[in-house]
């Protein structure tokens, strides 16, 4: 009986500790992306069409033609976007986090976000400019954390 626990114990504590190590190798500590340029942020922001289907609170957008809300607006009080990764992450995995405050297929289809996924066209500048430019409509913590750079 009393091995039987020790091995019970044993077993849960070994279970524990591989799903620890899981989490320590998946963990987002530490990620930051350099500092990117918020005008240059506008720009891809315009170039890839987000406006298509997103506002931006405090920000005029050229209209797109034939295009019908409704919108996503981003920015503001009233948002999924916490956290600086949670906008990196909106941006490219989507539907990992779908936004808040709208029905489920005005937002998404299946689960899946609507929005495109852009990963095989932005370039990671695009991308660090881009939550430049967006950041500052968001209350987001930025992970006060630099990343070494080796010479
Ligand atoms: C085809 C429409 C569409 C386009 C184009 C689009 N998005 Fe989206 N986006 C959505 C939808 C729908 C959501 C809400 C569902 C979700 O959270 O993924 C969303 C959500 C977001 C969010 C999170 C909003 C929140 O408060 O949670 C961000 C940030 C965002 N988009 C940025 C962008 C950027 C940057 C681009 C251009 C590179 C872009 N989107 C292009 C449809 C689009």
């Amino acid at each position: 009986m009393k091995a039987r626990t020790l091995l019970a114990v044993f077993l849960v504590s070994l279970l524990a500790v591989a799903g620890c190590d899981q989490e320590t190798m998946m963990s987002e500590k530490g990620f930051r992306l350099p500092d990117g340029d918020a005008q240059a942020g506008r720009e891809a922001f315009l170039y890839m069409q987000c406006h298509q289907c997103h506002t931006i609170e405090g920000e005029e957008l050229p209209a797109i033609g034939g295009t019908e809300p409704p919108y996503i607006h981003l920015g503001g009080k009233v948002t999924k976007v916490r956290t600086y990764g949670e906008l990196i992450t909106s941006i490219i995995n989507p539907s990992h986090k779908l936004a808040k405050g709208y029905a489920e297929e005005v937002v998404s289809e299946d689960g899946e976000s609507n929005m495109y996924v852009y990963n095989q066209h932005m370039t990671v500048q695009e991308l660090i400019d881009i939550v430049m430019f967006l950041q500052p409509y968001y209350d987001v913590v930025v992970p006060d954390y630099r990343y070494t750079v080796y010479p």
